[in-house]
C-alpha cells in the first residue's frame, strides 16, 4: 500500500458517539484508516468533502474533543491473512479477544494495537514449488499444518506473477520470507502473511453456479429448504424464535471445511454463550474441537457500535481467504440487523438523509453488497480450482415484522428463506421454521445431486409431502368451519400423515444427541416410511377398509420413533419403509 498518506493529520472539530470530524485532512482517502487523538483510537474515514474528513471510530469516544490531532495512515481497513487465523477469536476489527484482554484486562480499554496473528510463532513450511517455476496469482507456493483438520495454502499474493528465485522450506513466522519471485517489476520477497481492505471482495476467476448442497443435518432444511455450497441464506425471526440455535446447529453439522461464525448478539449473554460455548464444542467428522476449523468474531456489549458495522466484512474477509484455498466455507452472521443498526446509528450522526425507518438509503446496496460475496467460485490460480463460501445471515425484525426495510433487503439478494414463526416456536415446535412460508430457490439445482445421494425418489418425496402440508392448511379451514366430521376417510388421512410430517419429521431437537443430526439418507428413509404409508392407506381407504384400524398399525409408532435411530442402524429404518408398505394390505375390508 502507499505510504504517501503517512503525513497527513488534522483536528477535530466535532465528537457525536462514534463520529468523529476533522478538518485538515487534505490528501487523506475515503476508508483509509486513522489515528484519533493522542490516544490512537483506530477509525476509518467513511465521507470526505474538501479537507474535511468524517471517521467512524472503533472505539469509546468519550474524554475525545475538539482540538485534538487525527493522523492517518493511509492504508485502507484491512485484515491479516496467514497461518494463526483458525481457532481466533476477534473483536470486530481483528484484535484477538484473549490478547486484548492479557494487554488490558476484562474492559477492553482504548488505543491498544494488537496484531490480528500472532507475528513470533513459528510454523513449518512445506513448499510446493520449485525455484525456476513460472507461478502467477493465487497459485500455491507452500502449506503449512495449521491445525489438524486444516492444511493452510500459502498463495502467490493477488496482482504477482513471475518466476519463482528463491523458495524456502522450514520454520519461519508469518512475516519471515518464504519465497522470491522474480517480477516484471523486479525481485519480490513474500511472507506467509498477506493484507487484504475488508471491504473489498477478493478477486476470483469466475463466479459458477453452485449445484451441491451444503448437508446441514437439519431435516427441515436439507429436505425441504436446502442451501447450497456458495448459496445465500437468510433466518428472519421474532425474539426468541431460534435464531441463534440454527445458526449454531450450522456451524455444527454443515458439510463445510471451515466456519466464520459472526456474532453481533443482541444480548451481552448471547455471545457469551458463543464465547463459553463454542470453545467446548467437538467436530462430529474429526472428534477434534470445533475451533480447530473455527474462526469466530464477536462483538461484546461493551464494544462500540461502529466494530459490528465492520465485523461482517473482518469475517467475510477471512472466509474468502479460505475459499481463495479451495475450501468450502461457511460463514454465519448472527444478526445482521445489529449491524444495519450500527449503519443507521452512523448515518445518523452524518446526518444522511434518512430512508425507510432511518436507515440510510445505502442500506440496500451495502446488504447486496455483502451477501454478493458468496459463491461457489473457480479460485484465482493457473492450476485450476474451485472454493466456495456460503453465506447465512439472521434478521431480527422488530416484532416479528418482516415488512420491516432489513428483512425486505435481505430477502432481495439471498435464495434461502427460513422464516421463523413466533407461533411455532411458542408451541415448542423446533426449528420453528414455517413449512407454508419459507423457500429455497435452490431447490431445482440439488434435485439431481439428493436424487443419487439418497434415493432416486427423494425429489417426488419431497414435493408430495409439502403438497400434505399445503393440503393440511386448506383441510384445518375446513375442520374449523364444519367440523371434523365433514370431512373423508381419505381427507382424515391426510391430516394425519401431516402431522406425522410436522411431529416426527420436521420437528427435530437440537439437544438431543441423535436427533441433532439426520444424514441425507437418514431422512430420505424416513419420508419414505411416511408417504409409503400414506399411499397405501390411501389404497386400502379406497377399497373401503376402515381408517381407525388403519391407524392402529403398529409400523405408525415406529415412524413416531424413527428420529431417534442412530445413523449406524438406519438398516432398521428400511425394514420400517418395508412395514409401511405391507402392514396397511393386512387391514380387514369391510
Ligand atoms: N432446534 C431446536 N431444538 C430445541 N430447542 C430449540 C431449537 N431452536 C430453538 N430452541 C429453543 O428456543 C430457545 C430460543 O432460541 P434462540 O436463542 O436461538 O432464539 P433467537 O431467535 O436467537 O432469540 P433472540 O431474538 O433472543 O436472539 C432456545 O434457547 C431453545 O430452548
Ligand atoms: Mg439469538
Amino acid at each position: 500500500m502507499s505510504e504517501e498518506n503517512n503525513n497527513v493529520h488534522g483536528t477535530i472539530v466535532k465528537v457525536s458517539g462514534p463520529l468523529v470530524v476533522a478538518k485538515g485532512m487534505n490528501g487523506a482517502r475515503m476508508f483509509d484508516v486513522v489515528k484519533v487523538s493522542d490516544k490512537k483510537l483506530t477509525g476509518e474515514i467513511i465521507e470526505l468533502a474538501g479537507d474535511t474528513a468524517s471517521i467512524q471510530v472503533y472505539e469509546e469516544t468519550s474524554g475525545i474533543g475538539a482540538g485534538e490531532p487525527v493522523y492517518s495512515t493511509g492504508i485502507p481497513l484491512s485484515v491479516e491473512l496467514a497461518p494463526g487465523l483458525i481457532s481466533s477469536i476477534y473483536d470486530g476489527i481483528q484484535r484477538p479477544l484473549n490478547l486484548l484482554k492479557e494487554v488490558a484486562g476484562d474492559y477492553i480499554t482504548r488505543g491498544i494495537e494488537v496484531p490480528g496473528i500472532d507475528h513470533e510463532k513459528k510454523w513449518t513450511f512445506k513448499p510446493l514449488v520449485s525455484v525456476g517455476d513460472e507461478v502467477f496469482s493465487g497459485d500455491f507456493l507452500g502449506e503449512v499444518e495449521e491445525t489438524v483438520t486444516v492444511l493452510h495454502k500459502v498463495m502467490v499474493p493477488v496482482g504477482t506473477q513471475g518466476k519463482v528465485k528463491d523458495i524456502k522450506e522450514g520454520d519461519f513466522n508469518v512475516t519471515d520470507t518464504i519465497a522470491v519471485i522474480e517480477t516484471e517489476d523486479g525481485d519480490k520477497e513474500v511472507a506467509m502473511l498477506q493484507k487484504w481492505p475488508i471491504r473489498d471482495p477478493r478477486p476470483v476467476k469466475e463466479k459458477l453456479v453452485p449445484k451441491e448442497p451444503l448437508i446441514t443435518g437439519q431435516r427441515v432444511i436439507d429436505t425441504f429448504f436446502p442451501i447450497v455450497k456458495g448459496g445465500a441464506g437468510c433466518v428472519p425471526g421474532p425474539f426468541g424464535a431460534g435464531k441463534t440455535v440454527i445458526q449454531h446447529q450450522l456451524a455444527k453439522w454443515a458439510d463445510a471445511d471451515i466456519v466464520v461464525f459472526i456474532g453481533c448478539g443482541e444480548r451481552g449473554n448471547e455471545m457469551t454463550d458463543v464465547l463459553m460455548e463454542f470453545p467446548e464444542l467437538k467436530d462430529p467428522r474429526s472428534g477434534e474441537p470445533l475451533m480447530k476449523r473455527t474462526v469466530l468474531i464477536a462483538n461484546t456489549s461493551n464494544m462500540p457500535v461502529a466494530a459490528r458495522e465492520a465485523s461482517i466484512y473482518t469475517g467475510i474477509t477471512i472466509a474468502e481467504y479460505y475459499r481463495d484455498m479451495g475450501f468450502k466455507v461457511a460463514l454465519m452472521a448472527d444478526s445482521t440487523s445489529r449491524w444495519a443498526e450500527a449503519l443507521r446509528e452512523v448515518s445518523g450522526r452524518l446526518a444522511e438523509m434518512p430512508g425507510e425507518e432511518g436507515y440510510p438509503a445505502y442500506l440496500g446496496s451495502r446488504t447486496a453488497s455483502f451477501y454478493e460475496r458468496a459463491g461457489k467460485v473457480e479460485c484465482l490460480s493457473s492450476k485450476g480450482r474451485e472454493g466456495s463460501l456460503t453465506v447465512v445471515g439472521a434478521v431480527s425484525p422488530p416484532g416479528g415484522d418482516l415488512s420491516e426495510p432489513v428483512t425486505q433487503n435481505t430477502l432481495r439478494v439471498t435464495k434461502v428463506f427460513w422464516g421463523l414463526d413466533a407461533a411455532l416456536a411458542y408451541k415448542r415446535h423446533f426449528p420453528a421454521i414455517n413449512w407454508l412460508t419459507s423457500y429455497s430457490l435452490y431447490l431445482d439445482d440439488i434435485k439431481g445431486y439428493l436424487a443419487k445421494e439418497a434415493g432416486e425418489d427423494f425429489p417426488d418425496l419431497q414435493s408430495e409431502a409439502m403438497k400434505i402440508l399445503q393440503h393440511e392448511a386448506e383441510l384445518e379451514e375446513i375442520v374449523r368451519l364444519v367440523g371434523i366430521d365433514a370431512l373423508s376417510p381419505k381427507e382424515q388421512l391426510v391430516l394425519n400423515t401431516a402431522k406425522s410430517i410436522r411431529e416426527d419429521f420436521l420437528h427435530q431437537n437440537a439437544f438431543d444427541d441423535v436427533d441433532t443430526y439426520s444424514s441425507i439418507k437418514k431422512q430420505y428413509l424416513m419420508m419414505k416410511a411416511i408417504l409409503t404409508f400414506h399411499n397405501k392407506g390411501v389404497d386400502v381407504l379406497e377399497k373401503g377398509a376402515d381408517l381407525k384400524d388403519l391407524l392402529k398399525l403398529p409400523v405408525l409408532e415406529k415412524i413416531g420413533r424413527s428420529k431417534m435411530t442412530p445413523e449406524d442402524k438406519l438398516d432398521e429404518l428400511e425394514a420400517m419403509v418395508a412395514k409401511a408398505a405391507s402392514e396397511p394390505e393386512s387391514v380387514t375390508l369391510k
